[in-house]
């Protein structure tokens, strides 16, 4: 239903970074369940309209790297991804990239069914928009890195342009942290390599995570957008503290992609009461209307509808 000058986007992808995911119940810093956190993740992607075309993971999957927590991860993320069938019989395509967290061998292993240690690059086509998984970790180290090999290896894939162009996806972020200055200290080494290779190229977005906040810039004039962690959070504003994880603000955001444009919208997952609202059976009475019909509906404020909508008096 398009209501006013826009068509519907033309993909739709769900960003979900940091899980964390611990084997055996084990809860982060002894508080933070990263699992149930997941799950509540995933029960707000089955209700999404429209379905997500694929499910972007950003890295940090398994806090400690283990098989086990890998295997959990598929357990619990592919029946949503397969539940989630768009109009065209499509399923969601689940795509994984490497964190700091992460170890290449259990997740080369336990995602793919290949013995590797190289770095996990992958490329997906989700009906025509290209989204590469770029593999920014380190063996041994938090920060991040792309080798000479990685680097000639995306210029190859971008040198052909995709239906719908491309997007990056990468944990380590290519973007300066002001809220959290302590970030620079496990960042991406040597960003202006990976800045020479797109330009010019059909990239149109980067997908970070890694910062545990939403945070948005650009990237040598591509737009960056940071997906905050479905685990602990970083508090970007922080009282009397350097840096601050805190149980609380979790989130994922969603990517619609149009023609020209991308936009993003940060998702919360903390249970939020309504307060206000109308039904499906509204979309479709407005549906019936006409343009004009909806403006005098919807716009004017002496409205049947707005008189109800604006009134504070008692809850709905
Ligand atoms: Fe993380
Ligand atoms: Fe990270």
């Amino acid at each position: 239903m398009q209501l006013g000058q826009y068509p519907a986007p033309t993909h739709t992808l769900a960003h979900l970074s940091d899980p964390h995911l611990l084997d055996g119940g084990v809860r982060q810093y002894g508080v933070v369940d990263t699992e149930a956190r997941l799950r509540r993740a995933l029960e707000r992607l089955r209700h999404l309209d429209p379905v997500p075309q694929a499910l972007v993971f950003t890295g940090d999957l398994a806090d400690l790297g283990d098989p086990a927590a890998y295997t959990r991860l598929r357990e619990l993320v592919e029946p949503v991804a397969a539940d989630l069938v768009g109009p065209d019989g499509c399923a969601a395509e689940v795509v994984w990239v490497m964190g700091n967290h992460d170890e290449r061998a259990a997740y080369s292993r336990t995602l793919y069914g290949a013995e590797s240690t190289r770095p996990q690059d992958r490329v997906h086509d989700v009906a025509g928009l290209r989204v590469v998984a770029l593999d920014t970790s380190v063996p041994g180290y938090h920060h991040g890195e792309l080798d000479e090999d990685q680097l000639s290896w995306l210029a190859d894939v971008l040198a052909t342009p995709a239906e719908h162009g491309t997007l990056l996806a990468l944990h380590h972020p290519p973007v300066p942290v002001p809220a959290l200055p302590a970030a620079a200290l496990i960042e991406l080494a040597d960003q202006h390599l990976l800045a020479e290779v797109i330009a010019g190229t059909d990239v149109r977005g980067i997908l970070g995570g890694h910062l545990h906040f939403t945070t948005f810039s650009t990237f040598a004039g591509v737009p960056v957008s940071v997906a905050s962690a479905s685990c602990y959070t970083s508090d970007p504003a922080p009282v009397g503290r350097f840096i601050s994880g805190v149980d609380g603000n979790q989130a994922f955001t969603l990517v619609h992609v149009y023609d020209d444009r991308i936009v993003q919208t940060v998702v919360p997952l903390p249970e939020a009461p309504e307060v206000t609202g109308y039904g499906h059976d509204a979309a479709e009475q407005l549906a019936a209307l006409s343009r004009e019909e909806r403006r005098e509906l919807l716009s004017r404020k002496d409205s049947p509808f707005n008189a109800v909508w604006e009134d504070h008096t008692s809850p709905r």
